[in-house]
C-alpha cells in the first residue's frame, strides 16, 4: 500500500508536563511559563501544560495552578492539564486548562504504581469528572497509558486496550490516547493496533504517545502514521518520562520528528529552527544533554563550509 503523505500530522508538545514530571532539577515557575509561552508562538495547535496531581507524587510540577494562570494564552492553542481525578479536574478548570487529559494504565500493576489505585477505580474517578465538567467549556481526553507493553506485567491484550477505549466512549469522552509509557511497543505492533482503534475513534481524536526508551520512537510514529493515526506527542529535546515506570526515559523528540516531516514533506506547521534554538538553551535550564538529535547535528539544509583543502584542490 502507498501511503499518503500530505496528510497533516498535528504535534502536541508534552514538554511542559511529561518533559519535566521526571526532572530531578526544580524548574521556576517563570521559566515554565517562559517554555510553554515560546512554544505557544512555534505553530503547536495544541500543549500540555502541566498536571494537577497530587504534589507528593510529582513535586516537580506542583505549581501548576501558577503556570496555568501566568501564561500567555496564544489564540488557536489548546492548553491541556493531566489530571488523575476529581480534585485534579476542580484545581485544572479553575486555573483556565482548556482540556483535561485523564489517564490510567491497560496495565493493573502499572495503575497502581502510579495512580495508587485499580483501574476500575480510576475510571470511577473519571465518571466524578465527568459529571463535574457538564455544562463547562472543557475538553476530555482519555490516556491508555502502558498499551503497548508495561515493565511489571509486560505484555498487554491488544483487546484490553480497546475495553478501556470503549469505556472511555462510554463515559463520554471522545479524545483517546494511546501510550507507549516505557518505549516497548515496535512498528508491527503499532500498525495493527492502531487499525483496529481508528474503526472506533476518529483520527481527528487519536493521538499516539511514544517514548524513544529503546529507539523504536519515531519508526512507530510513522508506522502509527501510514495506519491513519494523525496526532501524535511529543516533548522538546526528548525530556520526559513517568517516575512510576522502572527504566522510563525521554518522549520522542519534538525537534527531530517534525525534522523528519519537513524532510518527508508531511506538514506539520511547526517552526524547526525556533524549535531548534528553543531545545539548545535547555541544557542550561536544566543542567544536562538532552537526547534529541536534529539540535546536535542541525538540519540536512545546515551546510558547512566546504573545508580549506577542497578549496584549494
Ligand atoms: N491534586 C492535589 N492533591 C491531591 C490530588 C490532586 N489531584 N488528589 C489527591 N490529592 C491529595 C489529597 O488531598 C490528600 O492530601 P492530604 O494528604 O493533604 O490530605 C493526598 O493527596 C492523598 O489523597 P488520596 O486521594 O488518598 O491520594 P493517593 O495518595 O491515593 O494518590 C493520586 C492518588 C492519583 C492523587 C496520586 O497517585 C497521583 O497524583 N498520581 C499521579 C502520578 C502522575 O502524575 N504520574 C505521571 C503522569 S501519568
Ligand atoms: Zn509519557
Amino acid at each position: 500500500m502507498i501511503t499518503d503523505y500530505s496528510q497533516n500530522l498535528i504535534v502536541q508538545e508534552v514538554s511542559p508536563r511529561d518533559g519535566l514530571q521526571i526532572e530531578p532539577t526544580w524548574v521556576e515557575t517563570v521559566d515554565k511559563i517562559a517554555l510553554i509561552n515560546q512554544l505557544s508562538v512555534a505553530g503547536f495547535s495544541r500543549i500540555e501544560a502541566g498536571s494537577f496531581v497530587s504534589p507528593k507524587a510529582i513535586p516537580a510540577l506542583r505549581d501548576g495552578e501558577q503556570v496555568f494562570k501566568g501564561i500567555a494564552r496564544q489564540p488557536g492553542v489548546i492548553y491541556v492539564a493531566l489530571v488523575p481525578n476529581l480534585k485534579g479536574a476542580q484545581r485544572a478548570l479553575e486555573s483556565g486548562a482548556d482540556e483535561l487529559n485523564l489517564v490510567l494504565s491497560a496495565s493493573q500493576t502499572h495503575n497502581l504504581a502510579n495512580m495508587r489505585m485499580r483501574c476500575e477505580a480510576s475510571l470511577t474517578a473519571f465518571g466524578e469528572v465527568v459529571e463535574f465538567v457538564r455544562g463547562a467549556q472543557v475538553r476530555l481526553n482519555g490516556s491508555i497509558a502502558t498499551t503497548f507493553g508495561c515493565p511489571f506485567e509486560g505484555r498487554i491484550d491488544e483487546d484490553r486496550v480497546l475495553q478501556i477505549v470503549e469505556a472511555y466512549q462510554e463515559l463520554g469522552i471522545q479524545g483517546i490516547t494511546l501510550a507507549d509509557t516505557t518505549g516497548m511497543a515496535n512498528p508491527r505492533q503499532v500498525e495493527r493496533l492502531v487499525r483496529r482503534v481508528v474503526q472506533r475513534v476518529s483520527p481527528a481524536d487519536l493521538t499516539l504517545h511514544f517514548h524513544n526508551t529503546r529507539g523504536l520512537g519515531l519508526c512507530n510514529v510513522l508506522a502509527a502514521y501510514e495506519a491513519g493515526a494523525r496526532r501524535f506527542d511529543a516533548a522538546l529535546g526528548g525530556l520526559g518520562g513517568c517516575p512510576f515506570a522502572p527504566g522510563a526515559s525521554g518522549n520522542i523528540c519534538t525537534e527531530d520528528l517534525v525534522n523528519l516531516c519537513d524532510e518527508m514533506g508531511i506538514a506539520t506547521g511547526i517552526d524547526l529552527p525556533h524549535l531548534l534554538a528553543m531545545s539548545r538553551k535547555l541544557p542550561a535550564l536544566l543542567g544536562h544533554e538532552l537526547p534529541g538529535q536534529v539540535a546536535k547535528a542541525g538540519r540536512n539544509c545546515d551546510l558547512h563550509p566546504t573545508p580549506g583543502h577542497v578549496a584549494a584542490l
